[in-house]
């Protein structure tokens, strides 16, 4: 049988009720069943400095361990003015310090972006593709994930309503549980 792929979630939003931290819930929710998508809070990190790099703070520490034993990375953005969040860039620069360490290489991603709004996370998803590329994390293509008018499509309590958007997950899934086995090693 194959091996459970661990895969984190990245929520760029830090908002209590954040549309984007509920499409990972969603996410998590729907995985397949070879597949276990972990949450990890990204928030605490420092301020990218790089006089932290001397001696890492733990959580940083912390922060590398567990990208290096994942076997691929949701991230999951909101649009901050046609860009990705700082909180997620923060978190993404982390994993590439000290200089000469990169613990996000070679590590399956796929990118997700949701907004209040018709139009919305391509400029974001579009620049957090470039950084990814940059740090050789292999990054599937299609299917593209937007969830649009994204506060027409939870309960209040957080869950998933809109079928379409379940439908789309699902999909996603599909195509990024083969995507990531690709990369995955046997052991
Ligand atoms: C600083 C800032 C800039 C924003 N810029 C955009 C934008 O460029 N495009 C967009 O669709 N929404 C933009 N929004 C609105 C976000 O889509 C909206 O706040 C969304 O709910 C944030 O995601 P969350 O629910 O996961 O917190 C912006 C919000 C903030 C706080």
């Amino acid at each position: 049988m194959a091996k459970t792929l661990n895969i984190i979630g990245l929520s760029g939003s830090l908002r209590r009720e954040s549309y984007t931290s509920k499409l990972l819930l969603a996410f998590q929710r729907l995985a397949p069943s070879g597949v276990s998508l972990d949450l990890v809070s990204i928030g605490d990190l420092p301020f990218i400095n790089e006089d932290l790099e001397g001696q890492l703070p733990d959580s940083v520490q912390n922060w590398h361990r567990t990208i290096e034993e994942s076997d691929g990375v949701l991230f999951a953005t909101p649009e901050y003015n046609r860009s990705y969040s700082p909180v997620l860039k923060n978190a993404i620069d982390w994993g590439s310090r000290p200089d000469g360490y990169n613990a996000w290489d070679g590590k399956p991603a796929g990118v997700l972006g949701s907004t209040l709004y018709n139009l919305g996370t391509f400029g974001a998803q579009q620049h957090l593709r470039q950084v990814l590329m940059y740090l050789n994390l292999p990054t599937l293509q299609q299917p593209e994930f937007y969830l649009e008018r994204s506060a027409e499509k939870f309960a209040p309590d957080g869950t998933l309503t809109d079928l379409h958007t379940e439908e789309k997950i699902r999909e996603y899934w599909e195509a990024f549980e083969k995507w990531a086995r690709r990369f995955a090693s046997t052991e």
